[in-house]
């Protein structure tokens, strides 16, 4: 997604950008772009693709200036192209936008029968020329930016520059997050504090409908209505953290690799090992503690492999704590008018806690006047600040656009919240508790053995990099895994890959099998084992080829010698679907780097979506 760097400085900016703008790569993007303002010239620099290009850019041809805004820009409208890379320019006024303007096309019809020329496609370009358009009129630029934010409909975190004003910076904020940060005698503008962190830790995140007049020593906040208002000043924990992939070739084998640790520090934070209790610790409205017992139902939302969680949870709970839970997708749930339960609580998952589709679900749910619970990886971040509990996961920035140790930690917190429910609600007793928590405890473990089993999941990842299609089955838990087992090897490899219901299979999909398919069963030994072998059969007597992630027991009882076995450790069923993620994230790992796709950063995805 795109991403926002601006900077009102003492010192030559250009560079300073770049480097923020490097550490907002991991969003995901397509092109990018610095524009300074030197005396009272305007100039700008952009290209195509990485921000090396960028960088070669500015190298042969330096920008001057002690103030500027730069961008890296995700394409939504118009092509990923140099002349639709931001800032986008009307005369004296250069634009950097993320988000979607959706009135643009009513915009631009009227600006250019004003006389304005566009001279690219995206929608960010209509904010230049209608800032523009009120200097013309006489307003003075603070005026004129304001005046432009109040016809803009859809999301948008945007920064205004002025070649005639080398002290100011306009930001606003509708939907995608813009934070400040606060020097002394600079300040900064990024779309979060991990970008900012080479200059501050005193950051202020911007609310929706908020804009700022940012100058080099004062920042001045204003709501909607163009009233001041105050915004708290925090100190980022976000921007300590330093980003870099250590000995690993990708970060998203070092993200992998971090899993026993982070699952275990995850863990840490909602269980009393010692005592082998749970003990949830709620980083929100901690004087009123969510109380299961008192709860109808549960609604869980979320996108991507935060869904996947939530998915593998809702057997949780509906098992343990006997809680009925629906779970949607968010881009569904939030125009799918659905009729809340009057003791319902709604929860929503979410790495960066950015997701537009996950936020609007929020934000329909907090309108039905429902108990919001998140569970997040940012802190900091709008959905966090939008819920009433919030139960952040304990992972540590995650920078590869596939998520893998985001996953195994939201597993880590659901999996504590529902047998922390069930002890609530009566289902689960004392003794059954401290087998649990006991049973929890051992998953960063048993993810450390799995990691060293890396050798033999490459070698499978390289039979499956010249096949066009990979199917992936599970039952129960090992269902919403073969989900994410799929859409880890699509995301990477660019291969495609379905996941079913191992008993679905023959009402359908298993037309397609023959003997170029690869099927990866995901099957520990569990109580319906048996049923997952007959699906097998079927498989096995097409000629489909089976990779099989399971157990010592699982491999004897199968009893299928063609198929190649992932042999995991005997385990306890509620942490299989936490450490029966890493073989399926090596294998995708494995697929693509034999592929020589960018596993990091795949093409057309962008890590945190902050646009519908
Ligand atoms: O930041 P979020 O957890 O809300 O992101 C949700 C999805 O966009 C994300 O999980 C996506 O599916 C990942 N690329 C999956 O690896």
């Amino acid at each position: 997604m795109c991403g926002i760097v601006g900077i009102v400085g003492a010192r030559p900016v250009a560079p300073l950008i770049v480097d923020a703008l490097k550490r907002l790569e991991y969003r995901g993007y397509d092109s990018a772009g610095v524009a300074t303002v030197e005396g009272s010239t305007l100039d700008r620099r952009r290209a195509e693709g990485k921000l090396v290009n960028l960088e070669e850019r500015l190298n042969g041809s330096p920008l001057a200036g002690n103030i500027g805004i730069g961008h890296t820009r995700w394409a939504t409208h118009g092509a990923p192209v140099e002349v639709n890379a931001h800032p986008h320019f009307s005369s004296e006024v250069a634009v950097v936008h993320n988000g979607i303007i959706e009135n643009f096309r009513e915009l631009r019809a009227l600006l250019e029968e004003e006389g304005f020329t566009f001279s690219s496609q995206t929608d960010t370009e209509v904010v230049a020329h209608l800032v523009a358009s009120g200097l013309k009129s006489g307003l003075a630029p603070k005026e004129a930016a304001f005046a432009a934010i109040k016809q803009l409909r859809g999301a948008f975190a945007l920064a205004v520059m002025f070649g005639t004003d080398a002290n100011l910076i306009i930001a606003a904020r509708n939907g995608p997050p813009l934070a400040i940060g606060h020097g002394d005698g600079e300040m900064y503008l990024g779309s979060d504090a991990v970008a900012l962190a080479p200059f501050t830790n005193r950051i202020t995140y911007l609310e929706d409908g908020d804009w700022a007049v940012v100058r080099r020593d004062s920042v001045e906040i204003f709501d909607e209505t163009g009233n001041t208002i105050d915004r708290v000043q925090q100190t980022s924990i976000g921007s300590a953290l330093m980003v870099d992939k250590g000995n690993h070739r990708h970060f998203m084998l070092k993200e992998i690799y971090e899993q026993p640790e982070v699952i275990g520090h995850t863990l840490a934070n909602y269980v009393d090992f010692n005592a082998s209790r749970i003990a949830l610790r709620d980083m929100g409205d901690t004087a009123n503690p969510l109380d299961f017992a008192k709860l109808d139902r549960l609604n869980i939302t979320a996108c991507g492999t935060a869904y996947l969680a939530g998915y593998v949870a809702k057997y949780w709970f509906e098992r343990h704590a006997r809680l009925p839970v629906d779970i949607d997708v968010a881009s569904e749930f939030r125009y799918r008018e659905v009729p809340m339960a009057a003791n319902g609580l709604s929860l929503f998952i979410s790495q960066s806690g950015e997701t537009a589709d996950t936020l609007a679900g929020l934000k329909y749910c907090e309108a039905a006047g429902q108990h919001l619970a998140a569970i997040v990886n940012v802190r900091e971040s709008t959905i966090a600040r939008s819920s009433h509990n919030v139960f952040p996961t304990l992972a540590g920035p995650e920078i590869g656009v596939a998520s893998t140790k985001a996953f195994t930690c939201q597993l880590s917190v659901l999996a504590a919240l529902a047998i922390g429910a069930g002890v609530q609600r009566g289902h689960i007793d004392e003794a059954s508790e401290q087998r649990l928590v006991e049973e929890l405890s051992e998953a960063p473990r048993y993810a450390n053995e799995v990691l060293k089993m890396e050798n033999e999941i490459r070698k499978l990842g390289h039979t499956l990099a010249h096949k066009e299609h990979v199917l992936y089955l599970g039952r129960d838990t090992n269902y919403p895994l073969a989900m994410e087992g799929a859409l880890k090897l699509k995301e990477l490899s660019y291969i495609h890959a379905e996941a079913y219901a191992a008993g679905e299979l023959k009402h359908g999909p298993i037309a397609l099998i023959d003997e170029e398919m690869p099927v990866v069963v995901i099957a520990p030994h569990d109580r319906i084992f048996e049923k997952t072998v007959s699906n097998m059969q079927e498989v096995a007597a097409r000629g489909g080829k089976i990779i099989l992630i399971t157990d010592e027991r699982g491999a004897q009882e199968a009893g299928m010698e063609e198929a190649q076995v992932i042999l995991m450790p005997n385990m306890p069923e509620i942490i299989t679907p936490i450490v029966y993620s890493l073989p399926i994230q090596m294998l995708a790992y494995h697929t693509a780097v034999h592929m020589g796709t960018d596993v990091d950063q795949p093409r057309n995805l962008a890590k945190s979506v902050t646009v519908e």
